[in-house]
């Protein structure tokens, strides 16, 4: 079922472009404006692949953008559906899948996130080191496509050691104070309770959101690379005592965007 699903996006996907990506990297809330920085070579919308999720929230966009950053061939998720949208968990991973099925070797997943770490300010880039996804459904719950990866997949090293050393190195370069944690994901939609945000410092968590985790499973499951990069649009409930907002995520992610850009852009150069 799951491949049957993934072949036919894939195979709508491939008659309307050949373009061979070789990474792929999904842009998280209010960081969609980045794929303004691409030389373009086509768009597809989610809405156009037939049994592709589509997001339900106002203001995520939801379009593939195929072109080259630098000279880099790469396929940019301008937009995610969430587990809160309702789709199963397997829908949720279908895009990053299908990205690997159209030749991605390496991923670069982006998000916002609420700080827990105390020591984070809103604004903050933090490189993810590891991650924490037992608060969501696993996406590799059921049947297992063989084809895609093992019933067992290791997830020791689950973000590339590779790729934090080189991202390291051009933050660096960019005079960017880079910030490195654990990403936390729960479900959401509701923001996190104190108690909550509390037993994800227990946990030993330093940014929480409502994506990505899943993501980097059935795409470490499937061989990628990864890495990923957290906005930490502010901070987590009862780290702060200001009400979270999504306008604050908002605007916080459209204040750091320029960095948040010169990050991605010498990351996509040097993987
Ligand atoms: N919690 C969960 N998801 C988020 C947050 C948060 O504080 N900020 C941005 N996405």
């Amino acid at each position: 079922m799951i491949m049957e699903k993934l072949d036919k996006c894939l195979a709508c996907v491939r008659s309307k472009t050949d373009f061979m990506p070789d990474t792929a990297l999904v842009l998280g809330s209010g960081l969609g404006e980045y794929a303004d920085h691409v030389r373009i070579s086509e768009i597809i919308n989610y809405s156009e692949i037939e049994g592709f999720p589509v997001s339900t929230v106002a203001g995520h966009k939801g379009r593939f953008v195929f072109g080259w950053i630098q000279d880099v061939p790469v396929v940019i998720m301008q937009g995610r559906v969430h587990y809160y949208e309702g789709y199963p968990m397997t829908d949720i991973v279908l895009p990053v899948r299908m990205m690997g099925l159209l030749g991605a070797k390496k991923l670069i997943l982006t998000n916002a996130a609420g700080g827990v770490n105390p020591d984070f300010r809103p604004g903050d880039l933090m490189m993810i080191t590891d991650q924490i996804a037992t608060a969501v459904p696993s996406p590799l719950i059921g049947e297992n496509p063989d084809t895609l990866g093992p019933r067992f997949p290791d997830m020791s090293e689950i973000y590339s050691r590779r790729m934090q050393e080189i991202i390291r190195l051009e933050a660096e370069n960019l005079g960017i104070g880079l910030r490195e944690g654990v990403y936390v994901q729960f479900t959401g939609p509701a923001y996190e309770t104190p108690a909550e945000v509390r037993m994800c410092r227990a946990w030993g968590g330093d940014a929480v959101g409502m994506s990505t985790a899943c993501e980097a499973v059935a795409a470490r499951h499937m061989g990628m690379e990864i890495c990923g990069i957290s906005c930490i649009t502010n901070m987590a409930a009862g780290i702060s005592d200001k009400p979270l907002s999504h306008r604050e995520v908002e605007e916080t992610a459209d204040r750091v965007a320029d960095q948040f850009s010169r990050l991605i852009t010498a990351i996509v150069k040097k993987v």
